[in-house]
């Protein structure tokens, strides 16, 4: 299958760009569509990039006709939870609506692979300490809602489509950057605290908020489970591969299984770079649940996964180093 092509739509953003490097590594011919609303041009390091949106159908028909696609990877969608409670249509627009028009395309033109960007979010308030699989799905914002109906249009679309294949992957708290320097998360403002944290220690920002501390949890902040975004990045060129290979669809935790909570992520960000920034506390957030951490073996028994940088200091250091690079510099200048 190595001679046709792996579309990958959102392949200019955080984590595409992540693992278009990795599948560029591994010789596959990528094709990438991103509008560039908040992904980079420069950090596409492999194959063709096509500027464009997935909500253009002409273009998607033009794609689909001039190539043949083996497989889609769709990270292109809108990730801000505070944002989608305020502005729920944009989130419904572009991570279900457009999701269902790669689908349509999907289906005209026969390719039966396809990778999701799905989120943690989807399973809202956990009712066990570790969230699995097969728990009680119930998101409490509009963005988790709008990334679960695309799993249901999935799941639906495999059962009506039998040749149809899918990997939803449910990513947690996505953070880091590649090792290599040449790409990390770089959107106009940050909101991923790992990033904000960066942002206090390398004085871009006067302080850094915490966003309540009257959880019902270790310390009274959020806890969340940070993941490595290159071991991420990982996952799908395995989870590419278990399609390839002719597997039924599956729905994957991504994350280590640990939580940390927001003022030990802090402690850590203080740690690495020896910089004792300010830190307030602020009004809870909404849409905010206490604690999300992931149940993660089921990703390590179906495609054989197996983290190689499940430690937080590491993820810090990496975030930080590309913080302060040159390069990110250079692409916020250009934005
Ligand atoms: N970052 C996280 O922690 C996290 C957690 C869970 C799920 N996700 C999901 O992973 C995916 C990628 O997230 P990310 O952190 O890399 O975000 P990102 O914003 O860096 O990447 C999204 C990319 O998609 C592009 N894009 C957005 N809408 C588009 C459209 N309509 N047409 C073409 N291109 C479009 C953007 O320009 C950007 O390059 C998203 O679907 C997100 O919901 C991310």
């Amino acid at each position: 299958m190595k001679n046709s092509k792996i579309l990958v739509t959102g392949g200019a953003g955080y984590i595409g760009s992540h693992v278009v490097k990795l599948l560029g590594e591994a010789g596959y011919d990528l094709l990438i569509l991103d509008n560039l609303s908040t992904g980079n041009k420069d950090s596409v390091l492999f194959g063709e990039l096509i500027v464009g949106d997935v909500a253009d159908t002409d273009l998607l028909k033009k794609i689909f006709t001039e190539n043949k696609i083996s497989a889609v990877m769709n990270f292109a969608g809108s990730i801000k939870v505070p944002e989608s409670v305020e502005n729920p249509l944009k989130y419904y627009l572009n991570n279900t609506v457009n999701t269902t028009h790669l689908l349509r395309a999907c289906q005209d033109y026969e390719v039966t692979n396809f990778i999701f960007s799905s989120t943690a979010a989807v399973y809202g308030l956990p009712e066990e300490d570790l969230a699995h699989e097969e728990s009680k799905l119930d998101p409490i914002n509009p963005y988790g809602r709008s990334k679960l109906v695309t799993e249901w249009e999935l799941s639906d679309l495999s059962h009506a489509w039998d040749k149809f294949n899918y990997v939803a992957l449910r990513y947690f708290n996505v953070s880091g950057a590649d090792f290599d320097g040449k790409i990390g998360q770089a959107f106009p403002e940050p909101f991923h605290l790992i990033n904000l944290a960066s942002e206090a220690a390398a004085g871009k920002r006067d302080k850094l908020s915490i966003f309540g501390e009257d959880y019902e949890t270790k310390d009274g902040t959020c806890v969340r489970d940070y993941i490595h975004v290159v071991d991420l990045a990982q996952a799908h060129v395995m989870a590419l591969e278990y399609l390839l290979a002719g597997n039924k669809s599956t729905v994957l935790n991504c994350g280590y299984g640990e939580g940390f909570s927001v003022k030990e992520v802090i402690g850590v960000v203080k740690k690495i770079t020896g910089v004792d920034f300010p830190v307030e506390v602020a009004d809870r957030r909404p849409g905010d649940p206490a604690i999300l951490v992931a149940k993660a073996e089921k990703i390590k028994k179906v495609l054989g996964w197996q983290p190689l940088h499940h430690d937080l200091e590491k993820i810090v250091e990496s975030a930080y180093k590309w913080e302060q690079s040159e390069t990110l510099k250079k692409w916020r200048a250009n934005k």
